[in-house]
C-alpha cells in the first residue's frame, strides 16, 4: 500500500510546475484557431476490446469531408512500420469532422508506437494486459470543463499516476452539445496533459452527462451530436449504456442517467449484464447523476429513479463500488444495502470535480449515509492488484482526501 508521502512524493513536483503552463493557455484561451490537420485534439479511446484494440481520433475542420490520411503504428521497437488509413466522418458541427483509426488484431499488454503520415510526432500507446498478473491503476471521475488553471494540475496529477486509462463520467467539455470551440478545447487540454512516459496517450473512456446534451435531460442522441460521432462505439442502444471488458478480471458498466436513455429503461440491461460477468475479478458502475448526492436535493427525481431502479441490482449483484459524479463535490458513501449501512453494501465514490469549481457538501446530519464528504476539486485512482483495489482520491495539490481497500 502506497503511503500518504509516497503519494504526494509522486504527485507535488509536477503539480507545482504546472502553474505557469496554466497562465499561458489561459491567455489564449478562444483565440487559439485550430491548426490545419487538427492534431492537438488528437486522443485514444477504445470502442471494443482493450486488450486487442485502438481506436485514434482527432477534430479537424474542412468545408468538404478529409481525403483519407496515411497513419503508421507499430510495435515499440520493431523497424517495420504498418499503415493504417483515416476514415471521417461530421462532427456535429457544420464545417467539422471526425477523423478516426481504428487499429484491431494488436496484441494485449503491447506498446506501440504510432504517427501521422508526413507529421513529425512519434506517440506511444499501451494495450491492456491480458491477465491481471501485474498492479494496474486508472483514474475516475467528472465535471471536468476547460479552465486550465484547475484542469491542468489535476490532468498532470492524474497522467503521473501512470494509469492505463482515464474514465470520466459525464459533463467533460460543459459545451452543450453545441459549442464547438469549447468542445475543441477540452480535447486540446487532454491531448496535451493526459500523457504517461515515452509520450504514451492515455485512452479516455466516456459516460454521459447533461453537459454533453442540448437541454440536458430526457433527449435524444441527436442531441448529444458531439458525443456519439466521438463515442457511439460504445453505445450501440438507444442510450449511453455500454459495458467495456479487459479479459475477464474488470469490467466498466457505463450508464446514461436520463440524459439521452431514461434511467428504468437500463434495469434489465443492468441486471443482465452484472450477471454474466459474475465471474469477473473486478466490476465496476459508473454515471453521471448521483444515487445518493453530496450536495444536490435526496428526493431529486434522477437520485430517486436510479434509487428505485438501479440500486436494487447493484445490490443483489453484490457490486462493491459505483462512481457517481454531477455534483461537483469529494464524497464516499457508507457501505449501504437499503440506504441502510451494511458490511455487505455498496460504497458510492464521486462526486465529479475534476475541475469544474467544488460545491459546499450538505452537513452531517442532512445526509447519514456520507462517510466523507468535501468541497474540493479531486480525481480518484485506483489500483488493482489480485482481487485487491485500493481507492485513493487526491485533489489538485496532489494532497490524498481518502484511501480505502476493498477485496
Ligand atoms: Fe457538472
Ligand atoms: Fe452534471
Amino acid at each position: 500500500m502506497k503511503t500518504r508521502r509516497e503519494f504526494l512524493t509522486v504527485l507535488t513536483p509536477i503539480a507545482l510546475g504546472s502553474w505557469s503552463f496554466a497562465s499561458e493557455s489561459k491567455s489564449s484561451e478562444g483565440i487559439e484557431p485550430l491548426s490545419a490537420l487538427g492534431l492537438e485534439t488528437l486522443f485514444l479511446t477504445w470502442a471494443q476490446d482493450p486488450l486487442r484494440t485502438m481506436r485514434i481520433q482527432w477534430i479537424c475542420r474542412s468545408l468538404q469531408k478529409p481525403m483519407s490520411i496515411d497513419f503508421y503504428y507499430q510495435k515499440k521497437n520493431e523497424m517495420s512500420w504498418l499503415k493504417a488509413q483515416t476514415v471521417s466522418h461530421p462532427f456535429g458541427s457544420i464545417e467539422y469532422w471526425v477523423n478516426r483509426v481504428d487499429l484491431s488484431n494488436l496484441n494485449p499488454g503491447t506498446e506501440y508506437r504510432f504517427k501521422v503520415a508526413n507529421q513529425p510526432e512519434i506517440y506511444q500507446f499501451k494495450t491492456a494486459p491480458e491477465q491481471l498478473t501485474e498492479s494496474l491503476s486508472f483514474v475516475e471521475g467528472g465535471d471536468v470543463g476547460t479552465d486550465p488553471l484547475t484542469v491542468v494540475p489535476l490532468h498532470q496529477m492524474a497522467a503521473a499516476c501512470e494509469p492505463l486509462f482515464g474514465m470520466v463520467v459525464g459533463d467533460l467539455s460543459y459545451s452543450n452539445g453545441t459549442d464547438v470551440q469549447t468542445e475543441l478545447r477540452y480535447f486540446k487540454l487532454w491531448n496535451a496533459q493526459m500523457r504517461g512516459s515515452g509520450n504514451r496517450l492515455i485512452p479516455m473512456i466516456v459516460g454521459i452527462g447533461n453537459h454533453e446534451v442540448k437541454g440536458g435531460f430526457q433527449k435524444t442522441r441527436a442531441e448529444a451530436p458531439f458525443f456519439y460521432a466521438l463515442f457511439e462505439g460504445l453505445f450501440k442502444g438507444s442510450g449511453a449504456y455500454g459495458v467495456l471488458d479487459f479479459g475477464s478480471y474488470l469490467s466498466m458498466v457505463l450508464l446514461d442517467s436520463r440524459h439521452t436513455c431514461e434511467v428504468e429503461h437500463q434495469t434489465e440491461w443492468l441486471r443482465a449484464t452484472l450477471a454474466k460477468r459474475e465471474g469477473f475479478t473486478h466490476r465496476f458502475v459508473a454515471y453521471h447523476v448521483p444515487a445518493y448526492p453530496s450536495v444536490r436535493k435526496f428526493d431529486d427525481p434522477i437520485s430517486v429513479a436510479i434509487r428505485k431502479h438501479w440500486v436494487p441490482v447493484l445490490e443483489s449483484a453484490k457490486i462493491k463500488v459505483v462512481f457517481e459524479h454531477h455534483d461537483h463535490a469529494f464524497k464516499r458513501t457508507k457501505k449501504l444495502l437499503g440506504g441502510e449501512e451494511s458490511a455487505v453494501g455498496v460504497t458510492y465514490v464521486g462526486d465529479g470535480a475534476w475541475g469544474r469549481p467544488p460545491r459546499e457538501t450538505r452537513a452531517p446530519e442532512e445526509r447519514d449515509g456520507l462517510l466523507k464528504r468535501a468541497s474540493s476539486l479531486n480525481v480518484w485512482k485506483v489500483t488493482l492488484n489480485g482481487s485487491r483495489a485500493d481507492f485513493m482520491a487526491a485533489n489538485e495539490k496532489g494532497e490524498e482526501l481518502d484511501h480505502f481497500v476493498i477485496y
